[in-house]
């Protein structure tokens, strides 16, 4: 059958034929798994516009070059490696106002664009709240800005959080009363400068445990108000971790989050962690989040528009009967370590969760920072850069940014994802699903920590054999270590008595 012929309800790919995607966030971790994923599953896309900013000495095509040679487009690169040219440069900062655009670029993206994807922010808990409102709720009103003057728009899918309604023990696919409204706060944002305004960051945030979740809040409040002129849609995904499959199992590349608090732990350097032993964290699979989006902007693009649309709100969480506790996952992953070790490892992986903010200090100073000082007086005197102490006051820093939702539980209501499972059309199924009712936890971790290895830590799976016999050294040191210790206190406690 001629391809055009097809009905776009029927096929997600012929859907996608044609289309002109502005992208937000290229660059990190969702970006760059769904370029890979549009261009291989859906060949007939007309173009991405990638907005990028120069960072860290590279210019823009310099970033894009780095990016592709990622084994994330390996299978990409060998089945259609002539895709990569639907990419264009978008030079942009979504922290400045109008995005920082050129005129000449805006009126590219006005005549061409079809479909946008604000995935674009800063991601850190800590950020100032003038940088937070600036980057993530300001850039949203202007990408929408930018949506209304665009003449062929069909969707606008703005990338969110579960975690924007915290207040809600039961978070459901819905839009929340503002906490505050959107353009006052970036009126003061523009107005006042950082250190006025950190004066009255705990005041605005209120009980929002971030600047962070903070503009992403009013980023949902920016997009509601909008959606009333423009096809727009709300995903919130939970925390993002490795995929499950596709492109290949385990992908990861960023140390955001949790994710660097696993690694840490799997060199043996987390000992102790403000977290609780019963709560579920929900962790969803990076190319679930991505294949929502995508499915998302399909169901919007295929609806027709009108001004009394509803805001489609979508939570990409895994679903309740498959979540697992903190302490299962991190048992799962320990074990584990005993067959696929990091290489190197520091200690024994295993750590304690707390949720008693004083134990916590005190088993820092005493497994945490008292080692990384003799560790680093070791590497100073064998001539080597110390790092163990400034790593390890990172390792508190982030933990103390997550802890929040390392000690407090959320249930999402998960009914719009379903309704997106029973429209996908069966001949896309597989390539397309969002079904993670077949979802394994413990094969999960498997691919997930052969994935932290190989592609975060860039550890060569040919020296496995080596890093489990630097294992199994260390283990018994440890229990060397362990045993003459509790011989010391015994031995103290006789002399004493
Ligand atoms: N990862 C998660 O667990 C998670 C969970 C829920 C929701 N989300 C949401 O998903 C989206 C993507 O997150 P992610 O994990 O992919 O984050 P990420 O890896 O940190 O990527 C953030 C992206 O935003 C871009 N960006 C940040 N500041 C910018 C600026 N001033 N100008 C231009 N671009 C800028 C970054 O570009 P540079 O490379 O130039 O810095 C990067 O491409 C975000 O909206 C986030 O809130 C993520």
């Amino acid at each position: 059958m001629d391809k055009n012929t097809i009905d776009p309800a029927k096929s997600i790919p012929t859907f996608y034929a044609g289309q002109s995607i502005f992208l937000t966030g290229a660059t990190g971790f969702l970006g760059k798994v769904y370029i890979e994923k549009i261009l291989r599953s859906c060949p007939d896309v007309r173009e991405i516009f990638v907005l990028m900013r120069p960072k860290k000495g590279l210019n823009l095509n310099e970033r894009l070059e780095k990016m592709l040679n990622l084994p994330l487009f390996d299978k990409l690169r060998e089945e259609q490696s002539s895709s990569f040219k639907k990419l264009i440069l978008v030079s942009g900062d979504i922290s400045q106002e109008n995005l920082d655009l050129s005129a000449v670029d805006r009126q590219m993206l006005t005549e061409r664009v079809t479909i946008i994807i604000h995935s674009g922010a800063s991601v850190k808990f800590n950020d100032s709240l003038k940088y937070a409102i600036l980057t993530n709720t300001r850039s949203t009103r202007d990408i929408c800005i930018l949506a209304e003057s665009m003449k062929n728009l069909v969707a606008l899918v703005y990338v969110s959080t579960a975690y924007t309604h915290l207040d809600n023990p039961f978070i459901e696919e819905k839009m929340y009363p503002p906490v505050v409204d959107w353009r006052k706060m970036i009126k003061v944002a523009e107005s006042l400068d950082e250190y006025i305004l950190s004066i009255f960051t705990a005041k605005c945030l209120n009980n929002i445990p971030n600047t962070y979740i903070f503009s992403k809040n009013l980023a949902e409040n920016v997009i509601q108000e909008y959606s009333l002129s423009l096809p727009c849609a709300i995903v919130r995904p939970s925390i993002v971790l490795n995929s499950l499959k596709d492109p290949i199992p385990g992908w990861i590349d960023n140390f955001n989050g949790p994710i660097g608090l696993f690694v840490v732990a799997g060199k043996g350097l987390l000992r102790v962690l403000v977290a609780s032993n019963y709560i579920s964290q929900n962790d969803i699979p990076v190319d679930t989040v991505i294949n929502t989006i995508i499915l998302v902007t399909w169901k919007l693009g295929l609806t027709t528009f009108t001004p009394d649309s509803t805001l489609l709100v979508v939570n990409c969480t895994l679903p309740e009967e498959k979540n697992f506790t903190l302490r299962e996952f991190s048992n799962i992953i320990t074990k584990l370590s005993e067959e696929i070790p990091c290489e190197g490892v520091l200690w024994t992986p295993s750590a304690l969760f707390t949720e008693s903010l004083i134990m916590h200090y005190v088993l820092t100073i005493l497994w945490h920072i008292l080692p990384a000082i003799l560790i680093d007086l070791l590497l100073k005197l064998s001539g080597r850069r110390p790092m163990i102490l400034g790593l390890q006051r990172k390792v508190y820093v982030t933990n103390r940014a997550v802890q929040h939702f390392m000690c407090n539980e959320w249930k999402f209501d998960n009914t719009n994802s379903r309704d997106l499972m029973s429209l996908i059309p069966s001949n896309n199924r597989e390539m397309f699903s969002i079904d993670l009712s077949d979802f394994n936890v413990e094969k999960y971790a498997r691919n997930a920590l052969i994935g932290a290895k190989k592609y975060l830590l860039h550890e060569d799976m040919n020296r496995l054999d080596a890093a489990k016999a630097h294992r199994k050294r260390m283990d018994l040191f440890v229990a060397t270590f362990k045993t003459i210790v509790a011989i010391g206190m015994l031995w103290m406690i006789y002399k004493c008595s």
